[in-house]
């Protein structure tokens, strides 16, 4: 099945092929796993071959607006694109899409505030904004499971980004994927906090998708990495369920360098950590063996994204001062 069957299957109930609206406007949150995703068992259609869990960042994420135009224009960050970027083209492609008539161009301003160089993931946030806007400008009408599924054919991650809180996508078993997609699992824990450690904010070497086929076709370890998935995800659903954060940090921190593992023995191998990332995960494992509650995700880069509890925030910032703090549960309720 291609991306364009899916679309047109799901759109296939709605009658209106044109925009209803002027105007379509959504936010959506950026999200990190903590028990991720890595591997697809199909690459069109971004099926992935395990289950994961994340945490939506509240008021971090993109803001889009979609307008109809006489041509094709991206903004981000009130700054026009050009369309012969990488980025502009990866949004073309995916805007054709939806192009239920040819002759449709779009006007795209994307705001996002998703902090600067932390390393994050820019594209879930960004491609579920946009489905979430193209729903409201055509007037589709359609449930958050098919927006789900819209999001991820954009990237696989953004198939999380359409809720805030905690988020499961179910890898689903059909060909045609309409089985895998993803859905809210708990959304309150307002003690929970994430602290992002900036190590670089240089580009990828390698991006995680190319990474991720790397690993699938050339590590032996891979069908190890999908038995720490199917033990991780019911051991950090139980303790979400408990607020057990020793048993989230734990299960979350032993999950990424799981990942990490499997992408190091994939040939030629696959190595985001620097010397600094080594460093700084040794500090953290410093802190706990001191009685401190701090743990560590990692996604596809250098940089650390720090769990902790509010009430050890001045002693993480006392250690980390140029920790940026995250407080998804309390920045959801700003908004
Ligand atoms: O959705 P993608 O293709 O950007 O891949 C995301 C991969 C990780 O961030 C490393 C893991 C995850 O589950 O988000």
């Amino acid at each position: 099945m291609k991306k364009s069957d899916v679309v047109k299957f799901i759109l296939a109930e709605c009658n209106n092929q044109l925009p209803k609206n002027n105007m379509g406007t959504a936010f959506a949150p950026t999200n990190i796993a903590l028990c991720k995703y890595w591997g697809k068992r199909n690459q069109d259609i971004n099926l992935p071959m395990t289950s994961s869990l994340s945490i939506s960042l509240g008021d971090k994420g993109a803001t889009t607006s979609i307008s109809l135009a006489e041509k094709d224009k991206v903004m981000l960050n009130q700054q026009p694109i050009d369309m012969d970027s990488t980025f502009a083209k990866r949004l073309l492609a995916f805007l054709d899409l939806f192009r239920t008539n040819k002759n449709l161009s779009f006007n795209v301003e994307t705001i996002s505030t998703v902090p600067i160089a932390a390393g994050l993931a820019s594209s879930a946030c960004g491609f579920a904004s946009i489905v979430m806007a193209l729903n409201q400008l055509f007037g589709w009408e359609l449930s958050e499971k098919e927006l789900s599924i819209f999001a991820r054919l954009g990237s696989g991650s953004a198939s999380r980004s359409i809720w805030q809180g905690f988020v499961e996508w179910h890898a689903g078993k059909n060909e045609d994927g309409m089985d895998s997609y993803a859905e809210p699992f708990l959304s309150d824990w307002p003690e929970f906090c994430i602290g992002l450690l900036i190590v670089s904010d240089k580009e990828k070497t390698i991006s995680s998708r190319e990474a991720m086929q790397r690993t699938v076709t050339t590590s032996t370890l891979y069908s190890a990495w999908s038995k720490q998935v199917e033990q991780d995800l019911p051991l950090l659903k139980s303790a979400i369920r408990n607020q057990d954060f020793a048993s989230v940090g734990k299960t979350a921190e032993a999950n990424a360098l799981a990942m990490h593992a499997t992408m190091m023995s994939s040939w030629p191998p696959v190595i985001y950590n620097t010397p600094d990332t080594l460093t700084k995960m040794q500090k953290v494992w410093q802190l706990r063996a001191d009685e401190l509650e701090v743990y560590f995700t990692q996604d596809a880069g250098p940089n650390l994204k720090l769990l902790f509890l509010a009430k050890d925030r001045p002693d993480v910032e006392f250690i980390f001062p140029e920790v940026q703090l995250i407080q998804p549960f309390k920045e959801t309720s700003k908004q």
